[in-house]
């Protein structure tokens, strides 16, 4: 079997040991000029390339991390893994992404080859942030930052936004612009942030000064088919409600398609909120209401807790950071 060129190769062919050639390759200060070019020169006719996953992994941690999204059909998580990217960028550091697809034995696959890899650490937007895996990752040598989702206790760095908080600007807006009847659009309730976001959305419709009602239209998935399903369900309720509050701007932008389609007005006959505020929410149809997340900052933020703590700094604290979301107000919810 054909196998690729090793350095016992380049060694033989150029005439040195071993060491030598990891000199040229590693520390060519410490290499003759004619040396260095025999040795180049036996690397390029063999067409020898180094393993750099081996050479790390012989040093003791490979100069990576990775980022485990819940779905990377989301455009959330794109903006995310930028800053955790420039974050990385800055140190050296390559980013491994992995999708789970919102699927718990996939998260669960990718965490131990992650393990195995011995990654410099990972950061996750898990399905089940009190899973025992991730729990016993930092103590088997892996540090984990959860994203977008707020550590339990302290035992653990996060990074998310608070989404109760978010939860109560959308409802409270949509109750002063006139709205009894509000759907929650979200799902599963299994997902942190879609229970907050509800929670939020319960405390400002119950604290309202005149009877409101909160509907809940629960989804399998964050997704657009998911919120085109929700927009069917909601066009037949009785009474339908006059607004809706998405857990996320996939589903609102589901929402839209499917309001469009049955040929019910947004906003006059149903206003949406949404929550991200990825680059499509302006851009849609109907320009959509939402809870701004910062998304980059998110990612910058996590990456350098992630840095702190594998960097093994005996001062370094786990702190659980929560940035404040902000509503952006467009058509969706106001009378063009
Ligand atoms: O992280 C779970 C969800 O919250 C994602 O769908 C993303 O949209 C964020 O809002």
């Amino acid at each position: 079997m054909n196998t690729a060129p090793g350095m016992k190769d380049v060694a033989a062919m150029a005439g040195v040991s071993i060491g030598t050639v990891s000199n040229v390759l590693n520390r060519p200060e410490l290499v003759s000029e004619a040396t260095r070019l025999r040795v180049r020169a036996a690397i390029d006719q063999l067409g020898f390339v180094r393993n750099e996953t081996a050479r790390q992994l012989r040093a003791g941690r490979s100069r990576t991390i990775a980022y485990v999204v819940m779905d990377a059909a989301n455009p959330f998580f794109n903006d995310v893994a930028r800053g955790v990217e420039d974050a990385a960028r800055a140190e050296g550091m390559a980013v491994y992404l992995c999708n789970s697809n919102q699927d718990a034995e996939r998260e669960r696959e990718y965490l131990e080859r992650l393990r195995e890899q011995r990654v410099q650490g990972v950061l996750i937007t898990p399905i089940d942030p009190a899973g025992e895996q991730l729990a016993e990752m930092p103590a088997r040598g892996t540090p984990v930052v959860l994203v977008d989702c707020p550590a339990r206790d302290d035992t653990m760095c996060s990074v998310a936004v608070d989404d109760i908080l978010g939860g109560r600007l959308a409802a409270q807006h949509l109750l002063e612009t006139g709205h009894e009847r509000i759907a929650f659009v979200g799902g599963p309730m299994t997902v942190q942030q879609v229970r907050d976001r509800h929670a939020g959305a319960r405390q400002a419709t119950e604290r309202w000064n005149s009877p409101t009602e909160l509907v809940s239209v629960e989804t399998t998935a964050l997704t657009v088919a998911e919120g085109r399903r929700a927009g069917e369900r909601l066009a037949v309720m009785e009474p339908r409600p006059t607004a809706a509050f998405c857990a996320n701007d996939l589903l609102a932008l589901g929402l839209l398609q499917a309001m469009t389609r049955l040929g019910l007005d947004v906003p006059g006959d149903l206003a949406v909120v949404g929550y991200d505020d990825i680059e499509f929410a302006e851009a849609a149809a109907v320009p959509l209401t939402s809870v701004r997340q910062p998304r980059e900052l998110l990612g910058r933020t996590a990456a350098r807790l992630l840095f702190e703590e594998s960097s093994g700094d005996p001062d370094h604290v786990h702190q659980q950071i929560r940035f404040s979301p902000q509503l952006v107000v467009r058509a969706s919810t106001r009378a063009s």
